[in-house]
């Protein structure tokens, strides 16, 4: 693997590696343990857009590996007054040993990863949000043991998370059923390259059918970054999509909730299952930052 843009970028071993390996550096930072694995290795943080949690576990993750993190915002580099992105692909590769970047398009990622020597990650495109599903599979192996084969329901928009979960289903071997209002359904090519294969993902428009029997249930607001100008279309739109205690009660008892934050709550959660007992969202926050030093792990020390 020389770049993480996908899920589908890692195999099979590569995701069981991660999971145990993001469980075991977890552990060493609970205990206080010094974990020095990437002393010397410098990663480049490009961003486009807003972010707390993406931002702040990369950042402390390479603190915490022992190597040094820049944060680059478009506004202050030269990408943000047009630099190309091939140009400032090459000019990082000579300086540092790793990329991560959160952009709008998905192409932009791309073609900054085609003219790199350095491996880079996709820390968020419009398109997909990879290193978050790493995150959640890991928080529901914490709290209910492996995943392969258990029903994950995404409920909402079919966007960047829900290509995500998609392209985790092949990865982690979870049976996903989406549940997405007309207009809002994940691409339908990618649904299709997932199932030839060989994952199992169910499409509906209806919440419950995704929801019945489900071991996990999971959401996204309704308008990512981006597309704050469509909220009260969307709002219109995805009625019936929230999910609350009603719809929780079909799935399995032991469910569990889980969103990649930031939630609107009263919109696509309500606030009693955000807050409640079958709400895993704040270990699964804190994931994000144990997952990703795994991630960095493989493909830093490449
Ligand atoms: N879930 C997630 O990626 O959060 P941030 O936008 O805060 O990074
Ligand atoms: N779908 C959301 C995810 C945020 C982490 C967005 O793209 O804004």
């Amino acid at each position: 693997m020389n770049h993480f843009l996908q899920l589908t970028d890692i195999t099979r071993d590569q995701g069981q590696w991660l999971m145990v390996r993001a469980a075991e550096l977890k552990r060493m930072q609970h205990r206080g343990e010094p974990h020095p694995t990437l002393a010397g290795k410098t990663l480049a943080m490009i961003f486009d857009k807003a972010s707390t949690r993406t931002r702040v576990s990369f950042e402390v993750g390479m603190y915490q590996l022992g190597g040094h993190a820049l944060f680059l915002h478009a506004s202050t580099t030269q990408l943000g007054r047009g630099e190309p992105v091939e140009d400032s692909a090459r000019v990082l590769s000579r300086m540092v040993d790793g990329v991560v970047i959160r952009t709008f398009g998905h192409d932009v990622v791309e073609r900054f990863a085609a003219h790199a020597s350095v491996p880079v990650i996709n820390a968020l495109t419009d398109w997909s949000h990879p290193c978050q599903i790493l995150a959640d599979v890991m928080t529901f192996e914490q709290h209910r043991g492996n995943i392969s084969g258990k029903t994950v329901a995404w409920v909402g928009d079919g966007n960047n998370m829900a290509h995500s979960w998609i392209n985790g289903a092949s990865v982690f071997g979870y049976q996903l059923r989406l549940a997405c209002p007309e207009g809002y359904l994940p691409d339908a090519g990618l649904m299709a390259q997932a199932k030839s294969e060989g994952a199992s993902i169910e499409l509906t428009q209806d919440p419950r059918v995704a929801t019945d029997g489900a071991d996990l249930v999971t959401t996204d607001v309704w308008a990512s970054m981006g597309q704050e100008q469509e909220q009260a279309a969307r709002e219109q739109a995805f009625v019936g999509f929230q999910v609350n205690g009603t719809l929780m009660a079909l799935a399995k008892p032991t469910a569990l909730f889980m969103h990649c934050l930031p939630a609107h709550r009263g919109e696509e959660v309500c606030a009693e299952l955000m807050d409640g007992p079958q709400s895993v969202v704040w270990d699964e926050a804190e994931n994000r930052l144990h997952a990703q030093k795994a991630l960095l792990e493989l493909i830093l020390n490449q």
